[in-house]
């Protein structure tokens, strides 16, 4: 295929499209598998796209698609330029890109530059060059009697590893704020920037219509290597956060900005301080990144609407619009998330056995799913949440993958529980995910998902489906809900409402009073039924003026 300057369709001109955009997250893995090997691939997401389409999505993100070892999920990448051959080839994924323009879907990839996998021809060629050499400079190698310093894992405990010379006597130690198999790359070493600036060309020369930016606060590290100190001062942290960053991000901005069709950049950045967030997001540096804050909040009136006014009053002055996420790859599900008693998200409460309410987690991902997709910005829905699927937190223990839970020596029961491959069918050795009699899944899926199969779904109106397919639909129709205002307006205690543009309200009733709807209006959508014309506990409403 030639540049991506022929590929975009008339549907996806929109040079703001990121500014309003509904987004799917596809975890490639585990969204469709069309070879049958128990792994899902581009040929099985290549054969979703329909489905995606009725869903009325304006692009998918997809996770790690490169060649890898797989010890992060993909997350640990040996080749940015070739695909994982259980995932497909090159020619497929240029395929899906081409394809999914014509259907108005722009896929975003997934770029990792934080880390590379220990089997990248980088780290091989630094390991074998030894000590002192040039090509170990494009890491963070060290010599030290000891471990050379503290810094703590986001996946729990420590980040370096020892190297063992060729005559046996111990080596160098390497940094790696992931697991050992993720080496980190020296930011501050010119092959390193270069590289990863060409790996954003090769892919929007194919066509892709923006890059996912994986820790991408987390790239540029002290050169002192200096211990964390209690709570750094902003821009002090030795690994995350630090101003130079700044400058890797313009230097981005300018490759995406150079190709037409308006190339999205989009940051994963998981920072307390929302201040220093936005300023990624000045004009020159990122189009938008994650806004976490809103899904590690309890479920109530006040968390809310406080996370709400926080996002939109830092934004405004950068000019750049709020994300709104539920969840992704690495988080609980919100049908789980919510129906236990502590509903926020953190990656170090995550524990096995917690009790939980799958009805009410369900009753309250629908009113969830109605308030952020009425809120400005972009909206991102993680592959399965449209289904309304449960976290799966019975995965026998010798099925689990995911390194977070195994750095946590078994105890904790990492990510996997909302990685399981989707239900397409109520039939089937896998629901559908792959053919029946193929392979079963890469990881087991639980009994009883044939009533949340898209299959299912699609024959019932009142389902998570429905409910999606619906609110997406009216939101691209509206252009209330497109490019209008916001306004809070006055409610009962409880409850958070707000107007869009002229006429479009939304009303979520946190509370456990039913609550009246105002005179006159006229009900778009609602997550669950009205009782005797009030909005029940747990509940968002769409209203129009008459
Ligand atoms: C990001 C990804 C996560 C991965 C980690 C290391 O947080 O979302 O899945 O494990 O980075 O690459």
């Amino acid at each position: 295929m030639s540049s991506g300057e022929n590929v975009l369709s008339p549907s996806t001109e929109d040079p703001l499209w990121w500014r309003h955009a509904v987004i799917y997250q596809v975890y490639v893995r585990s969204f469709a598998d069309g070879n049958g090997d128990g792994t899902g691939d581009i040929a099985g997401l290549r054969s979703r796209l329909p489905y995606l389409a009725a869903l009325g999505i304006d692009a998918i993100w997809i996770t790690p698609w490169y060649a890898s070892p797989l010890a992060d999920g993909g997350y640990d990448v040996s080749d940015y330029r070739a695909i994982h051959p259980d995932f497909g080839t090159i020619e497929e994924a240029e395929l899906l890109i081409a394809e999914g323009l014509e259907l108005g879907i722009r896929t975003i990839i997934d770029v990792v530059p934080n880390h590379l996998s220990d089997q990248h021809a980088w780290f091989k060629e630094a390991l074998a060059a030894g000590p002192g050499s040039p090509e170990r400079e494009r890491f963070w190698f060290v010599d030290s009697e000891d471990i050379p310093n503290h810094w703590v894992s986001p996946f729990d405990g420590e980040t370096w590893t020892q190297t063992t010379n060729e005559d046996g006597t111990p080596g160098q130690w390497y940094l790696h704020l992931f697991t050992p198999e993720q080496p980190d790359v020296n930011w501050n070493h010119p092959d390193v920037r270069k590289e990863y600036e060409d790996v954003l060309k090769f892919w929007f020369d194919r066509g892709v219509g923006g890059v996912r930016i994986d820790s991408a606060a987390l790239l540029i590290k002290d050169p002192e290597l200096s211990e964390v100190v209690g709570e750094p001062a902003a821009g002090e942290h030795p690994w995350q956060d630090r101003d130079e960053l700044h400058e890797v991000y313009a230097s981005w901005r300018a490759i995406a900005d150079s190709y037409p069709g308006a190339r999205a950049l989009v940051g994963e950045l998981w920072l307390p301080d929302v201040e220093r967030f936005v300023q990624y997001m000045r004009p020159n540096e990122l189009h938008t990144a994650f806004n976490f804050d809103f899904m590690s909040r309890q479920w109530s009136a006040q968390q809310v609407r406080e996370s709400i006014d926080m996002t939109l009053n830092a934004h405004e002055p950068v000019g750049a619009p709020s994300t709104w996420v539920l969840s992704n790859h690495d988080v609980t599900r919100p049908v789980t998330r919510l129906g236990r008693e502590d509903s926020t998200f953190s990656f170090l409460t995550k524990e096995f056995n917690t009790p939980t309410d799958l009805e009410l987690g369900t009753r309250r991902s629908r009113a969830a799913a109605l308030l952020t997709a009425a809120l400005p910005g972009s909206l991102y829905i993680y592959q399965g949440d449209e289904l309304g699927l449960p976290e799966v937190e019975n995965i026998p223990r010798n099925k689990i993958d995911d390194p977070m839970h195994f750095k946590s020596g078994g105890t904790k029961p990492g990510r996997d529980g909302c990685r399981v491959p989707l239900p397409w069918t109520r039939e089937g050795s896998s629901y559908g995910f792959g053919e029946d009699g193929a392979s079963s899944a890469w990881l087991p899926q639980p009994h009883g998902w044939a009533n949340l199969s898209v299959e299912a779904q699609l024959e019932d109106d009142n389902s998570m489906l429905a409910l999606y397919t619906r609110a997406i639909k009216i939101r691209h129709e509206s252009a209330d809900l497109r490019e209008g205002g916001f306004t809070w307006l006055t409610s009962e205690p409880g409850v958070v409402a707000f107007r869009r543009g002229e006429s479009l309200t939304c009303i979520t009733n946190f509370a456990d009073q039913p609550v009246r709807l105002p005179d006159g209006a006229r009900v778009l959508l609602v997550s669950d039924e009205l009782v005797d014309g009030e909005l029940p506990q747990d509940a968002t409403a769409w209203l129009a003026a008459k």
